[in-house]
């Protein structure tokens, strides 16, 4: 079964700063590098680092072009990457001492993704194949529409959460990965279990899965419920750490793995993207997930 990840593709201006600016601050940075990103971009990187085939859907504009080389080089297809005229899209990422970020993200070209593009790109696909969808590009609602209505499987990581994420169909997903943050606003609950429970009541013939950072995440399907443990490691930089996660969950089960055994496996994968600078260049290949995993 074929993933097709429609997503974004950003170019991420990283600055370290001390602590994240305060309005009306101006605020010296120690550091800044850029960096490839992208939730879409990090997640179909993800994917093919641990060694599942993806065609990663999108747009990019002027500058973009060393973002595609870069998805190339790890064999994933982009054939259905679309060249806007509008600029790439970009993010502008404060990376904290503890390693914790804020982002301001410019959507650019990947707003200017067509219903006429969704089309086209959806006609190659069919019943059993994964749509992987996030919520930095334009027309996530038909997407889901028209993917459940071929019979593909939807995965959504709906972020970043906002008004738009609530009114989607998400019912009709086959996965809903969230953080903690954005399950605490769709279900409005502040304990995990009480939003585990919504979600499960909410949507009971979907797989959901929240992730809780240094406290791991956790797995509801109607088969099973289960908690897995994070890695401790050094925070360097957390930015890309839920991409990594959602990737290698996808792909450890396309792979066949059990889903504790893929939790597991992306738990370590995402504990090693903290432990590095940058979003896609962190997400790691997957014979440095296995030494993670062994050296628990
Ligand atoms: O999830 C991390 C990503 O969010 C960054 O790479 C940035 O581009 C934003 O989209």
């Amino acid at each position: 079964m074929a993933i097709l990840n429609f997503g974004s593709l950003c170019i991420d201006n990283v600055y370290r700063v001390p602590h994240f600016v305060r309005p009306g601050e101006t605020l010296p940075s120690t550091d800044y590098q850029v960096f490839a990103g992208g939730k879409g971009f990090n997640q179909s990187l993800a994917i093919a680092r641990a060694g599942t085939p993806v065609v990663h859907a999108g747009a990019y504009g002027a500058g973009g072009e060393w973002l595609v080389d870069m998805l190339r080089a790890d064999n994933v297809d982009v054939a259905h990457l679309h060249r806007a005229g509008v600029p790439t899209g970009h993010a502008v990422i404060q990376v904290a001492e503890d390693g914790g970020n804020a982002i301001v993200l410019f959507p650019g070209a990947n707003r200017a993704i067509t219903r006429e593009h969704i089309d086209s790109t959806l006609a190659g696909f069919g019943a059993g194949d994964i749509l992987l969808l996030q919520n930095e590009i334009s027309h996530p609602g038909y997407l889901i529409e028209q993917g459940a209505a071929r019979g593909l499987r939807i995965v959504m990581n709906p972020a970043p959460m906002d008004t738009v994420v609530k009114a989607l169909p998400l019912h009709l997903l086959h996965m809903l990965v969230v953080n903690e943050v954005e399950a605490e606003d769709l279900t409005g609950r502040q304990y995990v279990d009480e939003m585990v429970q919504v979600l499960g009541e909410r949507y009971p013939d979907t797989i959901s899965v929240v992730t809780l950072g240094a406290g791991g995440a956790v797995w509801l399907s109607p088969a099973e419920c289960f908690h897995v443990p994070a890695h401790k490691v050094d925070v360097v930089d957390t930015t890309g750490a839920g991409d990594t996660f959602t990737g290698y969950l996808l792909a450890s089960l396309e792979q066949g793995m059990a889903p504790e055994a893929a939790m597991r496996r992306a738990t370590a994968a995402a504990a090693l993207c903290v432990s590095r600078a940058g979003a896609a260049d962190s997400v790691p290949r997957a014979g440095e997930v296995t030494v993670a995993s062994h050296a628990r």
